[in-house]
């Protein structure tokens, strides 16, 4: 037997699973070979080609002429930045109508009661409740010319992007509200962007609206509320002068006086999405229909060869919806008459939600890759298991470096399919985004889940995204190229050491998907879009040679000392911290002040052995209190700082010690254990004081 046909013979497509292969073939074949060849042979013969990428993942951007380094995708033909995809879509309700034909009126919105199956809205049943409900906001006073915002305050479910779709219909403005921003946020929401209505979901949501407004002046006209509710909350909210209708009644107000639509213009405000930072109120991010047109653009660009969406596609939507990730994915779905499913709205069940829908599109955070890859390795619980598991996927990972992406290999059939099937076995793109995800996790659940798999960043003033990976590029540890709609260049930070000239700088976004500003707030839309149209993002990045952004530092914090030098906190902080008897330290200084002073939490385990080689004996609260401590800590702290080549300014003139560690508990720590720092300040106001007034003495 000739190798040649042996060959020919293992190329036969679709050849199901590997027994089946095996007794498929004939026997003087199966005679004139060992098993092992035989499943080496059939591993290297169904071994796939790599798909062609899109470019030379070697140069995945290219400089722009004028300057600054600035850069752009290489898969734009010259510097113009794309603005649509489709000519026929270039606002979000332009989106929908090309869905009602592309799919050919098929199903668009999707959910479900807990155990049973999906049940499925039409593309032009969405768009005649959207009409319906769009009539009757207007009905009741809203244009486009007046009182155009309108609050969706609900978690996804198909009468979510109906009411978007119904503000899109009639250029009204969506305005997203969410739990996590707390009562003081939405309060603040209502107050700044006047809202007189406010589409609920359920009961809680709407108290939380009466809380936020009772007993003062608001605007606060109607809630709307998709779900039941007693007569109890209608006098509750009469008091406050606010009419409670269900979206029900609404749609009725509306057929009864429906009105013809008035569609926005790409140049019209779509959404105003308010983000809460770690320190202030919350900024209302105004974005047009032209700014998430074409932050969908670029992604459709970047996927088009690869993994062209189409009506049959599924997308899972459990990712918060006022998020503009989760918007973009969406309006991506959308454009090409795909189906959406929402979750149950309980997070727990959405791998059942998963299993009942097989979605094709599962969009993905951090947080989640990192559960799921702590589980499968905790399933892989015995030596041998593991062993399978990690040869699995070494085996997967190298096909990965060649570009291969497949779940039908051996090691898929042998080891993947049960967590593949756990997304419903049918997911074939997934993008991570949100928040930086780790190189290993990423790298591992591409090999293991089989499908395209990308990542993605941005932030909510770029509509979504401004780099994404490219297909083909399955290396991690980058986030990937700038996006087909924006240029990106990366801007010096002088304190920090960081050059433009050598590649290094604060990311910086020019280009369609950019904002239009925060809502009434010109001093903190100054602060983020500057006069020639650059957005700063805060984070620090580097460029990689094949022209890809890797995320490196975030802009620290900085302040001038009152003789005008400036000050990176962070970094003096960071030289400090490795001070053994210190286990956390807060830097501080402003511009009325002549030197800095720290509050420093001494580590319990390592201070009383550090006190007693300097002869102090007592308790972790007593040594606290103890002046020669606090004098012994301090030397130790500019020894380091010298060491460090700290200025002489940079080094603390004081410090309190404190025992009590900062957390996430007593809001001196964000979620992701980040100093707050404008919290510490004010939390130690007094000690700073003290501590200023004792220099000054
Ligand atoms: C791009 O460059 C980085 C750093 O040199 C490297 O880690 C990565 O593998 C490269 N990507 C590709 C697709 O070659």
């Amino acid at each position: 037997m000739q190798a040649q046909d042996l060959i020919r013979h293992f190329r036969v497509p679709d050849l199901g699973d590997m027994r089946q292969y095996v007794q498929s073939l004939p026997t003087n074949i199966l005679m004139g070979m060992g098993g092992f060849a035989a499943i080496t042979t059939y591993w290297y013969a169904t071994r796939p080609k790599a798909l062609k990428p899109p470019c030379d993942l070697a140069m995945q951007s290219v400089e722009i002429e004028g300057g600054e380094y600035a850069r752009r995708s290489i898969l734009l033909d010259d510097d113009k930045l794309m603005t649509h995809f489709y000519n026929d879509a270039r606002t979000m309700y332009e989106v929908f109508l090309r869905g009602i034909k592309m799919s050919n009126n098929g199903p668009c919105l999707g959910s479900r009661k807990p155990k049973q199956p999906y049940e499925w809205l039409s593309y032009q049943e969405v768009a005649d409740r959207a009409e319906m409900i769009g009539s009757a906001l207007l009905h009741r006073g809203h244009s486009q010319a007046g009182d155009k915002y309108i609050g969706i305050f609900a978690q996804n479910r198909p009468e979510w992007t109906i009411s978007e779709l119904a503000c899109y219909t009639y250029s009204l403005v969506a305005v997203p509200l969410y739990d996590t921003l707390g009562a003081e946020a939405i309060s603040y929401i209502i107050d700044k962007a006047l809202l007189s209505t406010v589409i609920c979901d359920v009961v809680e949501k709407a108290r939380t609206i009466l809380d936020c407004v009772s007993g003062r002046e608001h605007s606060i006209k109607t809630i709307v509320l998709m779900e039941a509710f007693e007569s109890e909350l209608t006098a509750r909210a009469q008091k406050e002068g606010i009419q409670i209708i269900s979206l029900k009644e609404l749609e009725a107000t509306g057929k009864a006086n429906h009105k013809r639509p008035m569609p926005p213009k790409p140049e019209d405000l779509a959404l105003i999405c308010f983000t809460s930072g770690t320190t202030g109120n919350p900024k209302g991010a105004m974005l047009t229909h032209g700014n998430v047109i074409s932050n969908c653009a670029g992604f459709i660009r970047i996927t088009e060869i690869h993994c062209m969406l189409h009506h049959d596609d599924i997308h899972i939507s459990y990712l918060p919806l006022a998020h503009m990730f989760e918007r973009v994915v969406e309006c991506v779905i959308l454009v090409h008459g795909a189906r959406i499913g929402y979750f149950q709205g309980d997070i727990r069940m959405l791998m059942d939600d998963l299993k009942t829908l097989k979605p094709t599109v599962f969009p993905v955070v951090p947080r989640l890759l990192n559960r799921m890859f702590d589980k499968i390795f905790g399933q892989a619980n015995t030596p041998l298991k593991r062993w399978l598991l990690d040869f699995a996927t070494r085996r997967k990972e190298s096909e990965l470096r060649s570009g291969v992406v497949r779940k039908d290999s051996m090691w898929d059939k042998l080891i993947f399919s049960k967590v593949q099937a756990s997304l419903g076995g049918c997911v074939r793109l997934m993008i991570t985004g949100a928040a930086p995800v780790s190189p290993t996790v990423l790298t591992f659940l591409r090999a293991a889940l089989g499908c395209q798999f990308y990542e993605g960043y941005g932030q909510t003033e770029c509509t979504a995204g401004c780099s994404m990976s490219m297909p083909g590029d399955w290396t991690a540890g980058h986030v990937g190229a700038p996006l087909p709609c924006n240029y990106v260049k990366l801007v010096d930070v002088t304190d920090m050491n960081y050059r433009a000239a050598s590649g290094e700088g604060e990311v910086c976004v020019k280009g369609p998907n950019v904002f239009q500003g925060y809502l009434k707030d010109p001093e903190k839309t100054a602060e983020a879009i500057d006069k020639d149209g650059w957005l700063h993002t805060g984070d620090i990045a580097k460029w990689l040679p094949n022209g890809t952004l890797k995320i490196i530092d975030r802009k620290k914090h900085i302040f001038k000392l009152a003789q005008g030098e400036y000050i990176a906190p962070e970094k003096i902080e960071n030289v400090y911290i490795q001070s053994d008897p210190v286990a956390q330290i807060f830097v501080h200084g402003d511009s009325l002040q002549a030197c800095l002073v720290g509050i420093v939490v001494p580590d319990p385990d390592f201070l009383p052995g550090w006190a007693k080689n300097r002869g102090l004996e007592g308790s972790y609260t007593d040594l606290c209190k103890s002046k020669e401590l606090k004098n012994a800590i301090l030397e130790d702290l500019v020894r380091l700082g010298k060491e460090a080549g700290l200025k002489s300014f940079e080094q603390v003139r004081d410090i309190v010690l404190q025992p009590e560690m900062f957390s996430v508990q007593n809001g001196l720590l964000t979620p992701t254990l980040k100093a707050k720092r404008t919290e510490l300040r004010n939390y130690f106001r007094e000690h700073i004081d003290q501590l200023y007034a004792r220099i000054k003495m």
